[in-house]
C-alpha cells in the first residue's frame, strides 16, 4: 500500500535550502495526485533543499535522484537526512549547481521528469536554471519539467518567459500554481 507520510527535519538557518517552501507542498500534492503514472519512472529534483516532492515521488515508487548546488554541503546533507528519515537509503544525492557542466552534470543518466520546487526565486539564476534543464532534455527529449514557482511580486511577461522562449520552452502556468 502506498503511503503519503514524508518525514522531513527542518533546521532554523539562514539557507534557503533549509526549509520547507511553500511551492514544496503544492509540487508533492501535485505528485500524488498522478502518482499512478509514477512507478518505474526516473526523476530527477533539483535545488531539492528539504526534498519533499523527491520523497513522495519515492514512495510512489520511482526512482529518485536529489540534487542541490554544489556549493551547499549543508543542503545536500539535508536531502540525505530526509532520505534518512523515511529509510530511503538507495536514493543517491549529487551536487549540482544550475549552468554548470560537471562530470556530475555531465554523467547524470537520462531522466523521465525533472522536479524544481521554488527554484525561479532570483532572476539572476533563471538562465542557469534553464540551461541546465535544457541539457538534462536532450539526453531524453521527452523529459517532462514539473517545476512550481511562488508569485511574490505582480506578475508581468517578463525575464522567464525570454529565457525560456531562447531556450524553446513555453511556460505552462498550472492552476496548482497560482494557489500558493
Ligand atoms: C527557495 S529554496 C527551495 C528549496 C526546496 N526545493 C523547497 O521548495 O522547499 C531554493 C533551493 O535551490 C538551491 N539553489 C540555490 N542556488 C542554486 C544553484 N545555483 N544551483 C543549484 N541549486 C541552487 C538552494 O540550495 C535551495 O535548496
Amino acid at each position: 500500500m502506498l503511503t503519503s507520510l514524508a518525514i522531513l527535519t527542518l533546521v532554523l538557518d539562514g539557507n534557503y535550502g533549509m526549509y520547507v517552501w511553500p511551492c514544496s507542498p503544492v509540487l508533492a500534492q501535485y505528485i500524488w495526485y498522478h502518482r499512478a503514472s509514477l512507478k518505474g519512472k526516473t526523476i530527477l529534483e533539483i535545488g531539492a533543499g528539504t526534498s519533499l516532492p523527491g520523497i513522495v515521488a519515492a514512495k510512489c515508487e520511482a526512482t529518485v535522484i536529489l540534487s542541490d548546488s554544489s556549493e551547499y554541503p549543508q543542503c545536500l546533507a539535508d536531502c540525505a537526512a530526509s532520505c534518512e528519515a523515511n529509510n530511503l537509503s538507495n536514493i543517491p544525492v549529487v551536487g549540482i549547481k544550475w549552468g554548470q557542466f560537471t562530470p556530475e552534470l555531465l554523467n547524470l543518466q537520462p531522466v523521465d521528469i525533472i522536479l524544481g520546487s521554488d527554484c525561479f526565486f532570483d532572476t539572476k539564476d533563471f538562465e542557469d536554471i534553464i540551461v541546465t534543464v535544457a541539457f538534462i532534455m536532450k539526453k531524453r527529449p521527452s523529459t517532462e519539467f514539473w517545476c512550481t514557482y511562488q508569485e511574490r511580486r505582480k506578475r508581468k511577461r517578463g525575464k522567464a518567459d525570454e529565457k525560456n522562449d531562447n531556450y524553446g520552452f513555453k511556460l505552462n502556468l498550472g492552476q496548482m500554481c497560482n494557489t500558493v
